[in-house]
């Protein structure tokens, strides 16, 4: 008997065999289509290979592809566990033709895949085609030798495939396998075709149309094929088993999940047991793509497919976490045909287990609540829609779960009344708001993430995707169209544009589609909704237009490199000055990042040499970058380090890095809601450019990496060898060059000083004004002289030089320096400081120099002045002093 992993395997191989290319199974959530929640079936990765709009380099292809079905146009969710066949995950195998065979071919492989290797009896088979395709009739006829009766033609949508509102479509061929009398049930297109007697297995699409949002339907520019086997399905019919629940994969997950539980599963309690292990391989598949729970968009729907499995968990007793406990299960059935689930391993499970934990603190008292107001309820009844808010709001309760809880009972649930409910709530929330007085502009904001929600961000995990526009403002309103040349704002139902916080500046990069090309000069961030400004640079967008999204890839993984290396600096500069250490701030740019901290001194050349090496060695261990969603006391008790006063909400991401022995969660461990890179070594390299005081106690550097860090390295590097070729030296030797350059450089301006001092006392200088030594004013001999080029530290020494020469009188001298200030200090010999004071005749001097006061005492005074121009006003001003004193 073929396991599911064989029968995947001979699938793939099969059309391998036929040369179709193996490719892998594209993401869950789409990449290429703004208007799918997630990947429904196989052909969603090719979806623009079928319009022509993308070349690949082969023209057929095989995959096993990932799907979800939960939320969106194909929404099984709620079928889970009370039926045989629905599943919310499972594996889609398929083959492609993307122009090349069509409908001949299709067929006859079909036939000799599931009769020649599957070897299912033919006379248990039977097809259905679309009412209108008398081709499809005559191949299955003479392929297969089908009687009339066993190609049942279908006139409804069942047999005209497509994925969704929009999107490539044609009509289809699906094959039914007759199971046996024993199961309920008729063939398809009979009252009872709902039993679970013939199953549906596979889908053969005959892609030739184009589904446009209008209505309309386009030509395909080749007819082509998809096809989808449930892998699921083909697994219980060739293993002989009523229910896909019974296929050795499934029960190797109910074993598993009997074995957490303490109990094996009883007629009353499988349903249950079926819904944890479907259940655990979509939440797990989904968090291994980085979707989170959270209360919008994708998130939600993870979050109501892990809140349903919960609720199913305590229903088998368990009142603890336990599905958390399942992951390793899964991951033995399931990673070797799907590795991202081992590499994903570690974050599923704890993504799973905080769900868990929070979920279960108010999961019981929400029960009791729902069994005190549905008690006296009885089969047809409804519960009301308050209670089932209230459950919503307080507890926690998706309206799908309580719908669930009260199923089995025959109750509904009043979900008009639930949906009045939440839009009173919403309607407070914008009274409450209006009431706050914020600014206009902002009002418009308010007013879209009213009507379109929250975007989301798509661009933790990728930086392409497409996006559905959902408003477009301009100048401060909102408008419906945004023309060539025109900028404004574009908001669209998702995107992977980064908008500006935390630090991280917003991304840029360019929109396009079929003629149109947007760009994108910033990206903002007002209430959940994400504002792309733009420039239209060709055609016209409009409201409900989908769009190619494309970041700048290179401008974002500087970003990347910035932003991760901010942390590492972080938790360098905690090692190197201390705990006291706190953020205070931060930019995030491509070219550069700053970090603004808590520290009261500068910090010394050792200090910063020391950070740059301790953050460089964690750039060199190219550790993996972890994110993990944690609840905000859990993530604060785990160490993990939060900028001070800045509000949280519950849940938050929470980012390390880095090999440590001490903090189990990595070297540094930050909440952050950024973009990252992946291994610390995709940093390339940190160095730190400068660090200077912003504020009282706040410290700020600034560093650079990758490309950047490298080049200023390098230009250093240039400069230095610049210097040392023209000190004719070599850069290792250029620092003992420059000392003794500087050493050469004292002596001559030493020399120089001592040879003006001896010209200036010599007399007969130019320079000297009135020089004449023992001139004699007021009965009191004078020397009063101007020295260029004298440093005033060097006036005071030629001062008392000349004073001891002089004997007894006063001696001035104006020293004027290099950049033309002037210095001027006066001598008085001690018999004459009764009669005059050396401050006295040196302020006249100083003022004529254009500077103020002066000091010193009565037989020595010193004072500068900013104009040394009039160096000989100075002299003739003390002179005059001298005279009259
Ligand atoms: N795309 C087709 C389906 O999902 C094969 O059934």
């Amino acid at each position: 008997m073929k396991s599911v992993n064989e029968i995947r395997s001979s699938f793939v191989d099969y059309f391998r065999g036929k040369g179709h290319e193996g490719v892998a199974s594209g993401p869950l959530v789409p990449r290429n289509d703004p208007t799918l929640m997630f990947t429904n079936a196989g052909m969603v990765q090719f979806k623009n290979v079928f319009t022509g709009v993308e070349k690949r380099p082969y023209s057929t292809a095989t995959t096993s592809q990932k799907c979800v079905r939960a939320g969106g146009k194909h929404n099984d969710l709620d079928n889970v566990g009370f039926t045989a066949r629905h599943l919310t995950f499972f594996e889609m195998l398929g083959n492609f033709s993307f122009g090349d065979y069509f409908k001949d071919e299709a067929i006859a492989y079909a036939w000799e895949l599931v009769t020649k290797d599957f070897e299912l009896p033919k006379d248990k088979l039977l097809v259905t085609i679309y009412s209108e395709d008398d081709e499809a009739h005559a191949i299955w006829k003479k392929v297969a030798g089908f009687s009339d009766d066993r190609i049942i033609r279908i006139p409804t949508s069942d047999n005209f495939w497509s994925m969704g509102d929009t999107g490539p479509c044609g009509p289809c061929s699906e094959i039914f396998i007759d199971r046996g009398e024993h199961i309920w049930g008729g063939p398809p297109g009979s009252p009872e075709e709902d039993g679970d007697r013939f199953l549906e297995f596979w889908n053969l699409v005959f892609m030739q149309y184009e589904q446009q949002a209008d209505g309309s339907r386009l030509e395909l520019p080749r007819p082509s094929i998809d096809t989808g086997m449930g892998l699921e399905r083909m697994a219980a019919v060739l293993q002989g088993v009523e229910s896909i629940f019974e296929t050795d994969m499934f029960r190797h997950l109910i074993d598993a999940t009997a074995s957490v539980v303490g109990k094996a599963p009883t007629d009353e309690t499988v349903a249950s047991y079926r819904v944890i292990a479907d259940h655990l391989r979509s939440m797990s598949f989904l968090i291994a793509e980085g979707v989170l729970p959270s209360n919008e968009g994708r998130g939600y729907v993870l979050r109501r497919i892990m809140r349903r499995a919960m609720r199913h968990a305590t229903l088998l007793g368990t009142n603890e976490a336990a599905i958390y406990k399942l992951v390793p299960a899964l991951v033995r059935e399931m990673a070797q045909a799907y590795p991202e689930l081992s590499q994903g391993e570690k974050l599923i499970t704890e993504t799973i287990h905080l769900e868990e934990e929070r979920f279960l603190k108010t999961l019981s008292r929400g029960l009791q609540i729902l069994d005190e107001q549905a008690g006296s309820l009885g089969e047809g009844d409804t519960l009301d829609g308050e209670t089932a808010f209230k459950l919503y709001d307080t507890f926690g309760f998706p309206l799908d779960l309580t719908q669930d809880a009260l199923r089995n009972r025959g109750i509904g649930v009043d979900v008009s009344g639930f949906q009045n409910a939440m839009a009173r709530q919403k309607a407070e929330a914008r009274a409450n708001w209006s009431g706050s007085g914020e600014a206009a502009t902002d009002a418009i904001w308010f007013g879209i993430a009213d009507r379109v929600g929250a975007t989301e961000f798509l661009g933790y995990e990728t930086e392409d995707a497409e996006g559905e526009v959902t408003a477009l403002v301009r100048d401060g309103a909102e408008v419906d169209s945004l023309g060539e040349g025109e900028e404004g704002y574009l908001v669209l139902n998702q995107t992977p544009f980064y908008a500006e916080s935390g630090g991280q500046i917003g991304d840029t990069g360019e929109m396009l589609v079929d003629g149109l090309r947007v760009e994108v000069l910033d990206t903002h961030k007002h209430h959940g909704v994400f504002a792309h400004k733009v420039k239209v640079l060709s055609g016209t967008v409009r409201k409900g237009k989908a769009l190619g999204l494309h970041v700048d890839h290179v401008r974002r993984a500087a970003i990347r490199a910035n932003h991760s290396a901010t942390h590492i600096l972080h938790e360098a500069l905690r090692l190197v000055l201390g705990d006291h250490v706190a953020q205070r701030g931060s930019l995030v740019a491509p070219d550069r990042l700053r970090f603004d901290f808590v520290h009261t001194k500068a910090m010394s050349a050792e200090e910063m040499a020391e950070v740059e090496e301790i953050a460089n060695a964690v750039v060199l261990q190219n550790a993996p970058v972890e994110t993990r969603l944690m609840g905000v006391e859990e993530a604060k008790n785990a160490g993990a380090r939060a900028l001070f006063g800045e509000k949280y909400g519950d849940e938050v991401r929470v980012v390390s890095m880095g090999e440590t022995s001490g903090n189990a969660l990595g070297w540094s461990v930050e909440l952050c809601g950024g973009t990252h890179v992946r291994r610390t070594g995709d940093i390339g390299l940190i160095s730190l450019t400068t660090e200077a005081g912003v504020a009282a106690g706040v410290r700020r550097v600034e560093a650079v990496t990758g490309h950047v860090a490298r080049q200023r390295g390098n230009a250093a590097v240039a400069t230095i060898s610049a210097v040392a070729g023209q000190l004719r030296s070599s850069s290792e030797d250029v620092l003992d060059r420059v000392a003794s350059l500087q050493d050469q450089l004292k002596r001559a301006e030493r020399a120089l000083s001592e040879a003006r001092q001896k010209l200036a006392m010599g007399g007969g200088s130019s320079d000297a004004e009135g020089g004449q030594q023992g001139e004699t004013v007021n009965g009191v001999s004078f020397v009063g002289r101007v020295v260029e080029g004298l440093a005033p530290k060097d006036l005071r020494g030629l001062v008392d030089q000349a004073k001891k020469q002089l004997g007894s009188g006063v001696v001035a001298i104006v020293g004027v320096s290099e950049d033309g200030k002037a210095a001027v200090a006066v001598g008085v010999s001690s018999d004459l400081t009764e009669r005059v004071s050396a401050v006295d005749l040196v302020r006249a001097g100083s003022s004529a120099l254009g500077g103020q006061g002066g000091g010193g005492r009565p037989d020595m005074a010193q004072a500068g002045g900013p104009e040394g121009t009039k160096a000989s006003e100075a002299i003739s001003a003390i002179r005059d002093t001298l005279s009259g004193a």
